[in-house]
Formats: C-alpha cells, sequence, structure tokens
C-alpha cells in the first residue's frame, strides 16, 4: 500500500522534531547545483544571481524537505526574520506534489535558487495584497460546526483557500502529546498571536499557556468525554455527546478537529450533531483517540459528517472501527448510511479500505447470486459506494441492460489482500444505543 505522509505528529513529537532537524538545524545546505558538482559559471547560475530576494509570493522553486531530496514548492507567503537584514525571510511553502497538510515554513537556505521560476502567479498575489472576503465567506469561516463544502463555487473555493493557506497554530499539547498540526482553523481572534495552544483532554477546553493548562487541569473534574458512554469493549470507549447538551465541548472539538481536516467549514451549529467519541481509557481517565460527528437528522442519508484519528493513534486501526461504528449505527437505525462528502484523500483510503473488506468477506461467503440492494440491507452501506466500489474493483460487468457482480474466488482474495488489515472490530453486544429522538 502507497504511504501518504502525514507530516509528523508523534508522541511527544520526538520523530517530528528529529524529522524536521534533516531541514531546519539551521545549517547551511549546498544548493542543489553546487551539491551536484556544477560549474559557477553555468547557464543556472547566471539565472540565480538575477533572482532577486525576497522571493515573491506565487514564486515556483525546488526545496528541500525532510526526506533530505529537492521538492517543487510555490511560495504560499513569506514573513521577515524578526533579527535578519533587509532580505532576511522565511517562505511558507506548498510542496505542488503533496496534500496541503505539509505545508510548512522554510528558511532560504532550503531553497534552491537556481530552480526559480519567476512567473509569479498572478492570482495568488493579487489576493495577498487584496485579501478581501465576502461576508457570506466571513460567515462561513467563523462559524463552528465542520461540514463539507462542495457547494462552495470555484471562487469561494478558491477564497477559502486564500483565508486558511497559512497555519495559524503549529502545534497542539493533548494529553501524553504534543502534535503538530495539518492545516488553518479558525479560533477566536484572542488566540491570533499563538502558534501552540494546550488543550485539556478531556473537556478539550484551550489555553494560550502551559501554566494555565496546570491550573485548569487541578479544577477540570471531567475524566471522560461529556455524554452516554454507549459502547465499552475492554479499555475501549465510545461516548456520545449531544452537541446541544454540550455546546462548548462540541465547539472544542470542531476546533480540535478542523486542524486535521481541510476542506471543510465550520458552523456554530453544534446543536444539530451528535459526536461520537472513541476514547482509550486507563486509571487516569479516558483519552481520547477519534470521533465522527453525525447529524441528528440527515436528508442526504449522510451517517457520518466528519471523521478523525488524531495523528499519535493512526493507522492502528482505530478509523476502521469509527467507520464501521457509524455503520452499526445506521444498521440499528434500520437504514443505509453514506458519509459526507467531500472525502479527504485519507477519508478515500480509509472508507475504500472500509467497503472492500466488507463487500468482499460477504462476496466470498455468499453461495448464489446476489443483488447490490442486497448487499446494502446487509451492511447498511449506499448503494452508490457498493457500486463504486465494485466497479474501482472490476467487478461490475454490464450484461443484457444489467449490472452484474463477478466473484472469481482467487480474485476476490487478491484484492482483499490489498485491502489492508481489517481494523478493530466492533462487536455489537457491547454496544447499549438508541437511535436519537427529539426530546419535548
Ligand atoms: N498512508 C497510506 N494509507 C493510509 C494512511 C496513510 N497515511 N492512513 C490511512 N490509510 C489507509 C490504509 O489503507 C489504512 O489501512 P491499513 O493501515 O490497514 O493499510 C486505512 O486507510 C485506514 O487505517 P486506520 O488505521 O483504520 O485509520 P486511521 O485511524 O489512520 O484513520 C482517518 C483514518 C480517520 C481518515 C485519519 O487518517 C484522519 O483522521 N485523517 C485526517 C482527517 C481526515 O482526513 N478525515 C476524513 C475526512 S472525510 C470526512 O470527514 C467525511
Ligand atoms: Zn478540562
Amino acid at each position: 500500500m502507497v504511504s501518504i505522509d502525514n507530516g509528523a505528529a508523534t508522541a511527544n513529537g520526538h520523530a517530528a522534531a528529529a524529522a524536521k532537524a534533516a531541514v531546519s538545524d539551521g545549517a547551511v545546505y549546498p544548493l542543489a547545483s553546487q551539491a551536484n558538482g556544477a560549474q559557477p559559471e553555468n547557464d543556472s547560475s547566471r539565472k540565480r544571481k538575477m533572482t532577486s530576494l525576497p522571493l515573491e509570493v506565487g514564486t515556483r522553486v525546488n526545496c528541500r524537505w525532510r526526506d533530505g531530496k529537492y521538492h517543487p514548492v510555490k511560495v504560499i507567503e513569506r514573513r521577515k526574520l524578526p533579527s535578519g537584514g533587509a532580505n532576511d525571510y522565511e517562505y511558507y511553502v506548498h510542496y505542488t506534489e503533496f496534500n496541503r497538510r505539509l505545508d510548512e515554513w522554510v528558511k532560504l537556505e532550503q531553497l534552491d535558487l537556481n530552480s526559480v521560476e519567476t512567473d509569479v502567479d498572478e492570482k495568488v498575489e493579487d489576493k495577498v495584497t487584496s485579501l478581501k472576503m465576502t461576508r457570506h465567506q466571513k460567515r462561513k469561516i467563523d462559524e463552528t460546526h465542520v461540514e463539507g463544502h462542495e457547494e462552495l463555487d470555484a471562487a469561494s473555493l478558491r477564497e477559502h483557500e486564500e483565508f486558511t493557506k497559512v497555519k495559524n497554530i503549529a502545534t497542539i499539547e493533548l494529553g501524553r502529546y504534543e502534535i503538530e498540526t495539518w492545516y488553518f482553523s479558525p479560533f477566536p481572534p484572542e488566540y491570533n498571536d499563538c502558534t501552540k495552544l494546550f488543550f485539556c483532554e478531556f473537556c478539550l477546553n484551550f489555553m494560550k499557556r502551559k501554566e494555565q493548562l496546570q491550573r485548569h487541569m487541578r479544577k477540570c473534574d471531567l475524566k471522560h468525554p461529556p455524554g452516554d458512554e454507549i459502547y465499552r469493549n475492554g479499555t475501549l470507549s465510545m461516548f456520545e455527546v449531544d452537541g446541544k447538551k454540550n455546546k462548548v465541548y462540541g465547539q472544542n472539538l470542531c476546533y480540535l478537529a478542523k486542524l486535521f481536516l481541510d476542506h471543510k467549514t465550520l458552523y456554530y451549529d453544534v446543536d444539530l450533531f451528535l459526536f461520537y467519541v472513541l476514547c482509550e481509557c486507563d486509571d487516569r481517565g479516558c483519552h481520547m483517540v477519534g470521533y465522527f460527528s453525525k447529524e441528528k437528522h440527515s436528508e442526504e442519508s449522510y451517517n457520518l459528517a466528519c471523521i478523525l484519528t488524531l495523528p499519535p493513534y493512526q493507522r492502528k486501526g482505530y478509523g476502521k472501527f469509527l467507520i464501521a461504528f457509524s455503520y452499526e449505527l445506521s444498521k440499528k437505525e434500520g437504514k443505509v448510511g453514506t458519509p459526507e462528502r467531500p472525502l479527504s484523500d485519507l477519508g478515500l483510503l480509509s472508507y475504500r479500505g472500509y467497503w472492500t473488506r466488507v463487500l468482499l468477506d460477504i462476496l466470498k461467503k455468499h453461495k448464489g447470486n446476489i443483488s447490490i440492494k442486497e448487499l446494502s440491507d446487509m451492511t447498511a452501506i449506499k448503494a452508490e459506494d457498493i457500486l463504486s466500489t465494485l466497479q474501482s474493483l472490476e467487478l461490475i460487468q454490464y450484461r443484457k441492460g444489467q449490472h452484474v457482480i463477478c466473484a472469481d474466488p482467487k480474485v476476490l482474495d487478491r484484492h482483499l489482500k490489498a485491502a489492508g488489515r481489517g481494523g478493530l472490530e466492533v462487536d455489537v453486544s457491547k454496544l447499549i444505543w438508541t437511535p436519537y429522538k427529539e426530546q419535548s
């Protein structure tokens, strides 16, 4: 399976720091052409002499990344170094081959000035000099429930990217972990001067300073998310939190989650959502590892709005557990469900893996014909998602005006192997839950 680098997010950030040190330890690295032994007066060095500093926003250039190699980037923003001279800037760059979560501030030494393409992207520069947001956009950004924004047109989407282009909070402390963030999150204006925030891991209140958090922890009497524990299996617990009853918790969770979710907009209306918070429990309390949110009433048959596994807990099967859990709730409701769109790259990988495993397990065991509708009834997976999964695996053929599933056992085994590990199982016998009903 291809690995998508998540950026560093590890216990106490040690590996993260180590990985970063390779590119930002203050050492002066040779430019790529010098490292390759290029002659001083060749074409590229002449080009370099012509490159004027500081680089413009929109410039395309190669940048030395944490893997030690050069990758193409686009300069998204620049800022003057406090102690530096007139040309001493650092640059916020987007690696054009990678997801936005890997955008970062880099020093000039990391850039190969021989590779500069001076054609500044005018659209970006215009936006930088005159950053204007429509009132509609401002409202969307300011609000605090996370929701897909596929309804945004291309222009609004560009505005969204413009406003959220530079990460505001670089790291957070949460429980035992220091975590590097991935994306911008619209914290209230009083946090504008912060690059690090300290979260109470239980009530999710966030603070600017460690001492504030320590004082808070002495007073905070929560040891698990507010709400009802609806599932416990060994050390794993799931809590259902009603956004209406626990508004501040819901909003805090959204602010936190947005740090790891890109194409989502925040809405204040947490009242309309339930939050399913997954925890690992020990004698110190129940520590959140991830969550998903779900609309209380969804007209589009969404059974999940946003899903997140906190970076230190990723790739351990919790994502598939959360997805499986969302379908178990749908089964109890007697409905089919689908995740809200758009899916992120990692969201799609996780869903595809889950759908493949669930559907192919059934096809392997099933004797005789089976229809998409039957598969949907058995799994609570929406028919469109079943069709797209089977089509992507080339298991569907169109014969005599009908879709037919072709399930050769050897082919199924091959796909199942490629779909990765099954993830943590949801033991339905441990789920004590009734579907949401509005209380009068
Ligand atoms: N590189 C390659 N494959 C990956 C990666 C990665 N970094 N992360 C997940 N996958 C794939 C793998 O196939 C993996 O299965 P495997 O480990 O058996 O190979 C599968 O996805 C899921 O792995 P899990 O361990 O079950 O999932 P995880 O706990 O890592 O959570 C999640 C997945 C929730 C998508 C996580 O990556 C995350 O929180 N990402 C940030 C937020 C996000 O993008 N959420 C989805 C947005 S869409 C929506 O909310 C509707
Ligand atoms: Zn607290």
